[in-house]
């Protein structure tokens, strides 16, 4: 049996020059059996004829939202109720603003904004206007709403430039049609074997054989961070502080105690890597001395005096290199402060030669360290402060690398 017979699709085409794949889209799914409607925007007629659409669908395509007859049976709203799925291919970078936004001002967006059906997008367009924050935002509103999105693919595109921006093929989106409509979901793919190295967890510097200075981080973040960037096929290495955390699937782990092992860690797998996100609690000092026996109690109640040394710096040593070298992983630092956070956090930024820095007041409720949920600012050079709401960490994790990818050279992503 074919795979979609008898699921009801709602094809939305927009204006690009993609839309002549529409075609082949609306060809498959009646080849995989599925009752296909088409709706066009007005600039789409621009680019593809209604007669094509309408020939390859079997169905009158509808286009206008003020249609005197189909507005008789409140046409959009029918529209809206029957489909199973909505596909909008190719998606321009306007209707994914006006998604975002949510605007009804066309026969297409008024459908999205009134079906229950899941909504797939296969994103087609300029590479620039793809990495532009505003539509990496909007798509990252729109998934955080639960849209599904599939693509854009890299290589050559029509208005000449290579990059990020084309519309996958037209198998690509009926594959995610079936998947979504089987009640699979669409796993990202928009890390594809880009090699992520993240840091996690705290340090321990070691006073004796049985004590060290530590702090609270439990790992969650880095952990969170390694899991989704692995499900949307990144080639990650987890180097992780001392956490009883699972290992997430398909990550490669290191295990590390100190910032010294925790350094050395890294900076052997800083070459291979794309983008380093450090997210762990580094300590800042160490034990001048690490006693080999036991540190004994004083005698009488005296005190006792610790000498501690700076530990190096990782992120800063990174950022170092990279500006030496002028070229080298995209890298993502943190900043745990407790008040005065953007302004913590953008001298931070500059001084450790980041390109994006992830902010958190660890103060806040639900932004404690070693909790579930956080709330974060994301800082990047000469850009306005994205301020995240409260969320999972998994879901801060995604926002994360939503930035990262619209931030990677577009031939890595
Ligand atoms: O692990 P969880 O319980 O989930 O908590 C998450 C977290 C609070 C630990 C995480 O969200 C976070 O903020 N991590 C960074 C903690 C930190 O060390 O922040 P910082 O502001 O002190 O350091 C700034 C950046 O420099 C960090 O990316 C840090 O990894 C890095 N650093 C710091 C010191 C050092 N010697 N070397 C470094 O590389």
């Amino acid at each position: 049996m074919a795979n979609l017979s008898h699921r009801r699709v709602t094809v939305g085409v927009c204006g690009g020059i993609a839309a002549y794949k529409a075609a082949e889209l609306v060809r498959l799914l009646v080849k995989e059996e599925a009752e296909v409607r088409v709706v066009m925007t007005p600039a789409a007629e621009r680019f593809i004829t209604r007669m094509t659409l309408q020939a390859l669908s079997g169905r009158e395509v509808a286009a206008e939202l003020f249609d005197l007859d189909r507005e008789s049976r409140i046409g959009h709203i029918e529209l809206a109720d029957t489909a199973e799925l909505l596909v909008v291919a190719p998606a321009t970078a306007d209707v994914i603003a006006r998604l975002a936004a949510g605007m009804a001002d066309d026969l297409l967006t008024t459908v999205a904004l009134a079906t229950k059906a899941p909504v797939l997008l296969a994103p087609s367009m300029n590479v620039n206007m793809w990495s532009h924050p505003a539509t990496q935002e909007n798509l990252a509103t729109l998934r955080r709403r639960g849209v599904h999105v599939v693509g854009p693919a890299a290589g050559w595109l029509a208005c000449g430039w290579v990059g990020q921006g084309r519309l996958v093929e037209p198998p690509e989106i009926v594959a995610a049609a079936v998947a979504i409509l089987a009640g699979k979901g669409l796993a990202r793919r928009d890390l594809d074997r880009v090699p992520v190295l993240i840091t996690a967890g705290p340090t321990r510097e070691a006073l004796d054989p049985v004590r060290f200075l530590g702090n609270r981080s439990s790992g969650k973040m880095g952990f969170a961070l390694a899991r989704r960037a692995a499900e949307r096929g990144a080639q990650v290495t987890l180097v992780a502080g001392p956490v009883e955390l699972p290992t997430p699937p398909g990550v490669e782990r290191v295990n590390v105690e100190s910032a010294l092992e925790m350094r050395e860690a890294v900076l052997a797998r800083e070459e291979g890597a794309r983008v380093i996100i450090k997210a762990a609690a580094v300590a800042d000092y160490r034990p001048r001395e690490q006693a080999t026996d036991k540190i004994k109690k004083q005698e009488g109640g005296a005190g006792l005096t610790l000498e501690l040394v700076p530990n190096p710096d990782i992120l800063a040593e990174l950022g170092a290199r990279k500006r030496a070298r002028g070229a080298g992983p995209l890298l993502v630092g943190f900043a745990a402060e407790t008040g005065r956070l953007e302004e913590r956090a953008a001298d931070k930024l500059a001084r450790k030669g980041c390109d994006l820095l992830v902010a958190n007041d660890v103060s806040e409720p639900g932004s404690a360290i070693g909790g579930d949920t956080n709330r974060v600012v994301l800082l990047a050079p000469g850009r306005a402060p994205e301020r995240l709401p409260l969320l999972p960490k998994d879901e801060v994790a995604g926002a994360i690398l939503d930035r990262v990818v619209a931030m990677l050279p577009t031939s890595s992503a």
